[in-house]
């Protein structure tokens, strides 16, 4: 089958979503990304362009390659700007009413034969569906951070999700150079239902007293050969992130063993996200 994908729409200007637009014009796409916050747009491109000028700088790509993709971007001010799309990519925030809302925005003006995905790390694909006019057409392709480094993409049927529809997604993944691993509709897939609860049991660990920051991360990172340790790396995907991940487990599982650490939520209520608010479990101010 041939890719019938030629341009993508991605909402949500954030790590993930700017990382998609990267590897998606890298590859060829026309791509347009919507943000209710223009600021968060305009930082979006600057963060692919220092990314690019990484990928040049040591020899990945070219200078031309680099301003063909980046000529192939365009930001959306209005969600409406995506109609005309051959699918669309939601990386909005883990949150369901958040996405649940962008969904009841963009179906009624999104071509009728668009895939519609998400990027959700967690949520249930068959839920989400249900909230879209097009349940055989939606499908969860869950994307690593950093996107343009990490190659595995989960991909994820919701009940309804018709063949054609995981077909066209796989097709499209294989075009941007990512490996897929196939994942059933269960809380948080495999990866983070394997990697959330290793990085709760190291804040665990840390609010025991076991050990330091520091010395849990190196713990992890020369013991364990991890490229990051696991308190490194929940700065990195965000607390808040990791805390809905958490939760979307407790609940969906319903096993204790699935508790999210009290210092954990302590610090989102703090409003300590991480990297991207200048402060976790590390300070980057
Ligand atoms: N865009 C493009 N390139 C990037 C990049 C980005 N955002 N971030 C890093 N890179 C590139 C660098 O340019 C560098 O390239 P060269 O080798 O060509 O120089 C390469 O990646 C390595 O980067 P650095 O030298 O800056 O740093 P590093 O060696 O420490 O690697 C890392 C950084 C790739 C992030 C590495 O630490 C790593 O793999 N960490 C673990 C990441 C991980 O586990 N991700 C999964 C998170 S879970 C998830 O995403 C699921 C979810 O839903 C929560």
């Amino acid at each position: 089958m041939g890719n019938q994908i030629k341009s993508v729409g991605i909402i949500g200007a954030g790590q993930m979503g700017g990382g998609i637009a990267h590897v998606c014009a890298m590859a060829g796409y026309d791509v347009h990304v919507y943000d209710i916050s223009t600021d968060g747009l305009h930082e979006m491109l600057a963060n692919i362009s220092g990314n690019l000028a990484r990928q040049v700088a040591s020899g990945k790509t070219t200078d031309a390659d680099r301003d063909a993709a980046l000529a192939r971007i365009r930001l959306a001010s209005e969600i409406a700007d995506l109609a005309p799309m051959d699918m669309v990519i939601e990386a909005a925030t883990e949150d369901e009413t958040v996405k649940r809302k962008i969904y009841q925005q963009l179906c009624p003006v999104l071509n009728p034969e668009a895939i519609l995905a998400t990027n959700t790390s967690s949520l249930s694909i068959t839920r989400l569906a249900s909230a879209t006019d097009r349940p055989e057409r939606f499908i969860g392709i869950h994307f690593m951070n950093p996107v343009p480094v990490m190659k595995l993409v989960e991909l994820v049927r919701g009940i309804a999700t018709e063949d054609q529809t995981f077909q066209a997604a796989r097709v499209f993944i294989d075009s941007l150079d990512k490996t897929i691993t196939v994942a059933e509709d269960f809380p948080a897939f495999i990866v983070n239902r394997i990697l959330l609860p290793m990085i709760n049991e190291a804040i665990y660990t840390l609010y025991e007293g076991v050990g330091s920051v520091e010395a849990i991360d190196t713990a992890m990172k020369l013991g364990a050969n991890h490229p990051m340790g696991p308190l490194q790396l929940a700065d990195f995907i965000g607390l808040d992130t990791c805390l809905s991940i958490m939760q979307v487990l407790h609940d969906g599982l319903s096993d204790s063993k699935y508790r999210p650490c009290p210092l954990l939520v302590k610090y989102v209520e703090a409003g300590w996200l991480g990297r991207k608010s200048g402060r976790g479990f590390y300070d980057y101010r």
